[in-house]
């Protein structure tokens, strides 16, 4: 069999770091390349290893990777998250919409074996049913991020099924890690709460206490990536994208968890345009489709979460290694 060589574009991003280091256990250091549009910080561009600059609207730089390293994967992380996508709605769709044809097209044309593409809960809109959301539910997204997301899904199950690409796909919840800092999404404030809580003990939150959502510690996405991209195809009954459930928190109950540990942290509110996005998404997700197809099931909840994000963000700063 040939040995896979596997592209991740927007490599330098939240998830990107994350999964590239994962995929270089699994498929080793030579055969994962990293690009992303902007060069990484030092310390960053040493931790991928391989790395291409690549705006994967540019067709032309793509299809050049492509043929240098024989690639037979890609993962298509490069995206633009819901409140950035707010401030700049027809860069965040071309980004997000022609940056995933690209992909498509280059799949077709080089025979590539497969292709990961992630969804986001960003796919749900106010008409959702907000508990336990279904996997096959009325979707209007009000967000041009989760609009494009909704419609990128439907172009995967398309190029499924007229041209044999096998493209795969989650919606994600929001994603937690230590590592890297997320980037202009309405779930960053799970991120970013532990870092004030270790070094200024007091965090202001951008939406109210009470607003759940549902959420996910970036070790079970990285799980659950790559029990999908591994599973056998026959197995992947959803071509459009699988609902993924981790846990589900609201703000209060994130600030209580930290408490257990930092009794001295307090938290405020001050709600602004992204609570309005919040509210339109799921509180919590039905992911049953997900664990019968290939057998998903998380293993961290909110306290486990809390414990090893405050213990590795110390470290981390401590040693210089999260930037
Ligand atoms: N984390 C994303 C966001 O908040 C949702 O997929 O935009």
């Amino acid at each position: 069999m040939q040995k896979e060589s596997i592209l991740v574009i927007g490599s330098a991003g939240q998830l990107g770091v994350e999964l590239v280091a994962a995929l270089k256990n699994v498929y080793g250091e030579t055969q994962v390349v990293s690009s992303d549009v902007r060069e990484p910080a030092k310390i960053r561009k040493e931790e991928l290893g391989i790395f291409e600059k690549l705006d994967v609207l540019n067709p032309v730089r793509l299809n050049e990777i492509v043929e240098k390293y024989q690639i037979t994967q890609i993962y298509h992380l490069a995206a633009m998250l819901s409140a950035t996508g707010e401030k700049h709605p027809k860069h965040a769709w071309q980004l997000n919409m022609q940056g995933l044809i690209n992909v498509l097209d280059i799949a077709i044309e080089k025979k590539l074996h497969k292709i990961y593409f992630p969804s986001s809960i960003a796919v749900f809109g106010p008409t959702t049913p907000k508990d336990n959301t279904p996997q096959f539910c009325s979707m209007e997204p009000t967000t041009v991020y989760g609009i494009s997301k909704q419609a990128g899904e439907g172009w995967c199950n398309y190029y499924f099924k007229r041209y044999g690409v096998d493209v795969r796909s989650l919606r994600y919840p929001g994603l937690i890690g230590y590592k890297s800092m997320p980037g202009g999404g309405t779930t960053d404030y799970a991120v970013d709460i532990y870092h004030k809580a270790l070094y200024s003990k007091t965090y202001e939150c951008f939406l109210s206490e009470n607003t759940y959502l549902p959420m996910m510690y970036m070790d079970d996405a990285i799980k659950a990536t790559l029990d999908l991209m591994h599973a056998d195809a026959s197995k992947i009954a959803v071509r459009t994208s699988y609902n993924l459930n981790g846990m589900s928190f609201s703000p209060k109950e994130i600030a209580q968890s930290i408490q257990k540990i930092i009794p001295e942290f307090t938290i405020s509110y001050n709600p602004d345009f992204r609570q309005a996005i919040a509210d339109s998404w799921p509180n919590s997700i039905d992911d049953s489709q997900a664990q019968k197809d290939w057998g998903w099931k998380p293993d961290y909840d909110l306290d486990k979460m809390t414990q090893t994000m405050l213990e590795n963000i110390k470290i981390g700063i401590e040693k210089g290694i999260i930037v």
